[in-house]
């Protein structure tokens, strides 16, 4: 069982993003008359831009899709005076399941820092949201340091190379295999820990052998890429 995470950043507009569950159904459906589906249990899961969600969510019950919600980001407080923020109280009623907190490009573009990153994680538990926690070497064991040993182990992790976001050059399956036996060492054994950055339907099955699975930018954003994805295993 691998996790698939879909990081659409800010790309999509409503339509689109409706469009694109709507194919994946339709995919699938083709490939189960086609006895082609593979029958996986990859749990799927995508993050698309914070106000997409409600109608997002209700489009895959609508379709009975077995995908999962993420938001990108939440605030590291909790309900009260905080104009403008999404706080994880707010996410949980309208079917999030998931918190990526702490990708590389909230960190640069928020001025976001590890105490708070550390103060999302709380929140994302206090309120039943899973936190995808992103995380690259350079702040892995200072972020790791400031959460508590009960939340680390409720965590999934995702092992975030910066040189490999967005660039087309993922880190090599055996070097991002050493990152992740470390955050295994650090967070438990039994916590899944993620691989980020220029995965793509042609090199996934590398990377499921060697990770629980994958966070995944814009290979996420066709229905077609994303359903290949979703339906990988491990080579
Ligand atoms: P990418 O993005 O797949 O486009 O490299 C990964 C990420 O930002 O998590």
């Amino acid at each position: 069982m691998s996790y698939i995470v879909g990081n659409w950043k800010a790309n999509h507009n409503l339509a689109s993003a409706l469009a694109f569950v709507t194919e994946l159904k339709d995919l699938q459906q083709a490939q189960r008359q086609k006895n082609n589906y593979a029958d996986q249990t990859n749990i799927a899961i995508i993050a698309p831009p914070a106000l997409f969600l409600v109608p997002l969510a209700q489009k895959i019950a609508e379709l009975n899709l077995h995908l999962g919600l993420a938001i990108q980001d939440l605030s590291s407080d909790d309900s009260g005076a905080h104009t403008g923020q999404i706080v994880a109280t707010n996410l949980t009623e309208l079917g999030v399941g998931y918190a990526i907190i702490g990708h590389s490009e909230a960190r640069a573009e928020s001025n976001q820092t590890t105490a708070q990153i550390a103060q999302k994680v709380a929140q994302a538990l206090t309120h039943s949201l899973r936190p995808i926690l992103c995380l690259d070497e350079p702040y892995l064991q200072s972020q790791a340091d400031l959460i508590p040993d009960d939340q680390k182990s409720r965590c999934i992790v995702a092992f975030e190379p910066l040189s490999a976001i967005g660039t087309g050059q993922p880190f090599t399956p055996q070097n991002a295999s050493l990152v992740i036996k470390k955050i295994k060492t650090i967070f438990g054994a039994t916590v899944p820990v993620l691989y980020g950055g220029s995965v793509d339907p042609q090199n996934i099955s590398s990377y499921l052998a060697i990770s629980d699975g994958v966070l995944v930018g814009s290979a996420s954003l066709r229905a077609e890429s994303f359903n290949q994805l979703w339906q990988a295993r491990a080579n």
